[in-house]
């Protein structure tokens, strides 16, 4: 009986531990939640952007860093994530560690990050956050660099590539790539 009180208790400290995250992540980042990419298109996202062995690429909101550690181990390039929001960011830190993948996560706003030493940014955020984050890709992304966007678009830069992975109408599978 004590065990099942025990094992109660473990639950319910979990899930309000993960709940409170999920609130006070949702504060932090202005109402973007975390949702994962879909898996099906990390290798479609990867290879649209071309990234290459020992490249650098930033995922900004990175969740739990899956798309970066899929960059380490299948394309060989080298992550870096920011995410706000507590419980993602410590799953991320285990799976790095588990996988020994050549990522490197920080709990840290994206907007306050240097972009300068990225080749590649990954972004899955809300438009109204690809439009604060424009001007800022014009003034720190390096010749040759490329974004990469998963479902919503930059709000003036053309993009110079766009795939779609589905054929429904919906935001999810549509991917635009920015050179700068
Ligand atoms: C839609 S999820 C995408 C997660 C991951 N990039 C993926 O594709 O699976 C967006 C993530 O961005 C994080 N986020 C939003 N604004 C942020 C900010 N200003 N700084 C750091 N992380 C932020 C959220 O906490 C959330 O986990």
């Amino acid at each position: 009986m004590i065990y099942i009180l025990i094992l109660i208790l473990i639950i319910s400290t979990i899930a309000t531990i993960m709940m409170s995250s999920i609130i006070i992540g949702l504060v932090m980042t202005g109402g973007v939640p975390f949702i994962s990419t879909n898996k099906k298109d990390f290798k479609a996202i990867l290879k649209a952007v071309d990234l290459k062995p020992n490249e650098v690429i930033y995922d900004l909101g990175c969740g739990k860093a899956h798309l970066l550690i899929y960059a380490s181990k299948y394309f060989g390039a080298k992550g870096v994530g920011y995410e706000l929001t507590l419980w993602p960011y410590l799953w991320a830190k285990l799976k790095i560690h588990l996988s020994q993948a050549q990522v490197k996560v920080f709990r840290q706003n994206f907007f306050r990050a240097d972009l300068t030493k990225a080749d590649v940014v990954f972004c899955y955020l809300f438009p109204e956050v690809m439009a604060k984050l424009e001007p800022k890709f014009a003034q720190e992304l390096k010749s040759g660099s490329r974004v990469v966007s998963y479902g919503f678009k930059l709000p003036s830069k053309p993009a110079d590539k766009t795939v779609i992975t589905n054929d429904d109408n919906t935001e999810l599978g549509k991917i635009y790539v920015y050179k700068y």
